[in-house]
């Protein structure tokens, strides 16, 4: 019998470049961590992988560009903790979570890292609490948009302090660290994977993890948990994984897997990631069917968490 046309066109998958899609812009955690991903799929998958930034709207611009593309294995999409908080943060979303993609297997998890300018006269955790319940509103709090990890952490810092600040949106978090950098921003709760490389540069000031244990970083050795330092359990973990559009061939998303099982198993890969304070998923987290049921139970979790803070993109 003559193979079928969609049989064949598994069989020779991947024959052109594969495209990971960012939804954030270029310079972010996100984004360090696609083009990790992308040179270490190069050689699993025999072909030249790139990756493409589409950012905006909290990481819903990049998410929606992938429930929307052709499902043939050529446009995939990494992205974070946000496809589990956006059903619940954009209530006209245009794309189903997560009916509207397969998933093809975790990445990692990052714990974050409350930052603040360097300027700011609060030399720790105490201090700064301190003078943000006296300026509350006043304090800019930067994050990557509604439906990013900054904003989510952002929102769960609030809560904890019992303070609300003035959130101070951008594409990405790697213009919003410029700008704290700079000044323009007070804080942010940045992932490990952006924060760690300033704060050895010592271009802002650190005063907590947002994991609950600390990280074995040289850099960050004195620096206390938030859970340690007064936010009693206060832990929030970004964690990665990656997509493809509903309806990809499942020859086309078995062979995605296997390359990116062994893309995670690259020791270079491990290594960078590790020294940013990153975890690398083992195998048991790899399982598409295991990363689907993670997604449900991590949307539910955080839709309660967002619909009792009441806070809402649209
Ligand atoms: C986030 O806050 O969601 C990410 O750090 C944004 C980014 O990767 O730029």
């Amino acid at each position: 019998a003559v193979l079928g046309f969609a049989s064949l066109a598994c069989a020779e998958f991947p024959d052109k470049p594969v495209t990971l899609v960012v939804p954030f812009a270029a310079g972010g955690p996100s984004d360090k961590i696609a083009r990790d991903l992308a040179e270490a799929l190069r050689k699993p998958l025999g072909q030249t992988v790139v990756v493409d930034n589409a950012a905006g709207a909290g990481g819903t611009i990049g998410s929606a560009k992938v429930a929307r593309a052709a499902p043939d294995g050529y446009t995939l999409l990494v992205h974070h903790i946000g496809m589990a908080t956006a059903p619940a943060l954009y209530r006209k979303l245009s794309y189903k979570v997560p009916e509207d993609f397969e998933t093809l297997g975790l990445i990692n998890e990052a714990p974050s890292v409350l930052i603040g300018k360097p300027s700011l006269a609060a030399g720790n955790f105490a201090e700064l609490r301190q003078w943000i319940a006296s300026n509350g509103g006043k304090v800019n709090l930067a994050n990557a948009g509604i439906g990013s990890a900054s904003h989510l952490c952002g929102l769960m810092l609030q809560g904890a302090l019992k303070t609300s600040m003035t959130p101070v949106p951008y594409k990405g978090t790697a213009p919003a660290m410029t700008d704290l950098i700079g000044g323009q921003v007070d804080v942010m709760c940045e992932q490990a994977t952006n924060a760690v490389p300033q704060i050895e540069g010592k271009k802002v000031k650190v005063y907590g993890v947002t994991s609950l244990q600390r990280l074995p970083l040289a850099a960050l050795k004195d620096t206390p948990t938030l859970s340690e330092a007064g936010l009693k359990d206060f832990n929030v973990q970004v964690w990665h994984g990656l997509y493809a559009p509903r309806g990809t061939p499942p020859a086309v998303l078995a062979k995605l897997n296997a390359a990116l099982r062994t893309a995670l198993k690259d020791p270079d890969l491990i290594k960078r990631e590790e020294a940013l304070g990153l975890t690398v998923v083992n195998d048991d987290r790899l399982d598409p069917a295991g990363h689907r049921k993670y997604l449900e139970a991590e949307k539910a979790r955080w839709s309660k968490v967002i619909r009792d803070a009441g806070e809402y993109a649209d």
